[in-house]
């Protein structure tokens, strides 16, 4: 992943030469928008003439000087953006996602205009905290700055843009608060960017050793816990889920394991994501239109991941412990038979009807032995589970269910906050009952009715007590809704959430 330099000044900005020069304008209901005053005459003068009203994604450039003339730095250019209309007061977490889309737009700018590197002027008329306007902006500008380049060779153009080298933040106002705000955008960003490299690498560029090899790194880079449970120990422990769904593949299976804990003993949250690095359908086969988007069914491996990155980097004051059951599913001679049953790692025997539902297959096992391990005080899954979930709420909201009134909110809460919305479905006895099988404890499939719920009751089996969520991102992990800071191509949904999440673990114990 590309590393942009960010930094933030307090200095005005006429001193540093740059490509391009951002500032903010909110449009009002007829009025001239609400801006800076450095850009307001030129603001009102396009206003006068209705060219410029500060609606969403539109932009006033002009041209200033050219830098290096009479001995002054500079910019190039300088836009003003619109943000549309904004109102912090009825719901704050709207605005931050419209300064997301407004750092997304700042992103479309620059490849365009091929700046190498910008200067965001810190807007100090929208609302009274600089810390979260600078996270967000720095945030939706670093997310919409991504692109996945690794295998364009002869292809790529040498006049391909490479995207943004430099960002700066310039403020007159609350400098520390701004350096918070960038700090923590940075990290989540570059997180959220990192899941989303892992996401695109293809079933041959990205399997369970990967998966291993990158949690090793971070556990070296940031003096983590690392164990990986390699075939023969899975079945020493009987983890008859994860055997199942890789016994067709040429590449073993992996648990992967990633422990921070604080200093200070406190609570243990356990992070499990699905990381299906191919989904074949196994004997189950899926039909050969669209088969190749299953490389990204390691989306929810990569998140947990992904926020164990950020957690390295933030230590945070609350124990958070990653499993990612790792494995493709393939079809063979050696792979599970629809009708065969399985036993999983604690005790639960299953009637596998269907090799296609192989996600809950590897997450019970994970779950399972997640709790056992580390007696968390909360667990949350996060997987591309089913297709259900696109039927259900399309790309929009990722499904939750949960056995936990208090973590659902708290979820809830989270994902909103990250524009990373959620949308609880129920889980009761009713749908346990579709999964009742004939010869086993539970079956794999519960008809096509009430499919994410009937996935989730599947994974109830395995979570006992705890606390629990599950979060199926089947719809927003690719082809998430349109937003200027979401490019083409897996999002890296989940990544934010968490870490917002754990962030705000602090100011409040799960109950
Ligand atoms: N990985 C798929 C779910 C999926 C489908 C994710 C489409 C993203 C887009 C999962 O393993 C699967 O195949 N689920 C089946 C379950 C069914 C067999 C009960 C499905 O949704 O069809
Ligand atoms: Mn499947
Ligand atoms: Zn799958």
């Amino acid at each position: 992943m590309k590393k942009t330099r960010v930094t933030s000044t307090d200095k005005p900005v006429d001193s540093f030469e740059t490509d391009l020069l951002v500032y903010l304008a909110a449009e009002v209901k007829d009025k001239m928008p609400q801006c800076d005053n450095a850009v307001m005459a030129q603001v009102k003068k396009s206003y006068a003439l209705g060219d410029f009203k500060g609606k969403k994604g539109e932009k006033l450039f002009y041209y200033p000087q050219v830098p290096g003339k009479n001995k002054k730095p500079g910019a190039r250019r300088i836009i003003v953006l619109g943000i549309g209309k904004t109102n912090p007061k009825k719901d704050v977490t709207e605005t931050w996602d419209i300064l997301r889309e407004a750092g997304g737009h700042m992103a479309q700018t620059c490849e365009k205009t091929r700046a190498k590197d910008v200067i965001v002027c810190q807007p100090d008329f929208l609302m009274p905290d600089p810390e979260q306007v600078a996270e967000t902006l720095l945030e939706g500008l670093l997310l919409g700055d991504y692109r996945f380049v690794k295998y364009k060779q002869i292809s790529k153009k040498k006049t391909d843009y490479p995207g943004l080298a430099a960002i700066k933040f310039a403020c007159s106002g609350d400098i520390k608060a701004v350096r918070r705000g960038v700090k923590k955008g940075k990290i989540a960003a570059q997180a959220a960017c990192a899941a989303r490299d892992m996401a695109h690498e293809p079933g041959n560029g990205w399997t369970s050793a990967d998966f291993a090899g990158f949690a090793k790194t971070l556990a070296n880079i940031h003096g983590l816990n690392y164990r990986c449970i390699e075939k023969k120990e899975m079945e020493k422990l009987g983890m008859g889920g994860i055997l199942a769904v890789n016994q067709g593949s040429a590449i073993p299976p992996r648990m992967v394991i990633l422990e921070y804990q604080p200093e200070k003993k406190t609570q243990t949250l356990l992070l499990v994501g699905k990381g299906v690095t191919f989904d074949s359908g196994g004997i189950s086969l899926k039909p050969a239109a669209g088969m190749e988007d299953m490389k990204y069914d390691m989306c929810g491996g990569a998140a947990v991941l992904a926020a164990m990155q950020a957690v390295g980097e933030e230590k945070p004051n609350v124990g958070v412990v990653a499993i990612i059951p790792a494995t493709d599913n393939m079809s063979g001679s050696g792979a599970v038979r629809p009708g065969d049953i399985i036993h999983h790692f604690n005790g639960v025997t299953s009637e596998i009807v269907n090799t296609d539902a192989e996600g809950r297959m590897i997450l019970a096992d994970a779950l399972a032995y997640g709790i056992k391990t580390f007696k968390p005080d909360c667990v949350v899954d996060v997987a591309t589970l089913t297709g259900a979930v696109i039927i259900g709420l399309g790309h929009h909201f990722t499904g939750l269910i949960s056995n936990n009134d208090t973590l659902a909110q708290r979820l809830e809460t989270a994902g909103k906050q990250a524009g990373e919305p959620l949308w609880r479905l129920p889980l009761n006895k009713n749908y346990k009952e579709q999964i009742e099988s004939k010869v086993a404890d539970i079956k794999n499939v519960g008809g096509k009715a009430g499919g994410t719920i009937t996935a989730a009751a599947y994974l109830s089996n395995f979570v006992g007590k705890t606390p629990w969520a599950h979060m199926d991102i089947a719809g927003t992990a690719w082809d998430f809704t349109k937003k200027a800071y979401i490019p083409k191509g897996p999002s890296g949904t989940g990544v934010r959430t968490f870490l917002t999440l754990i962030r705000s673990w602090e100011k409040g114990k799960l109950k």
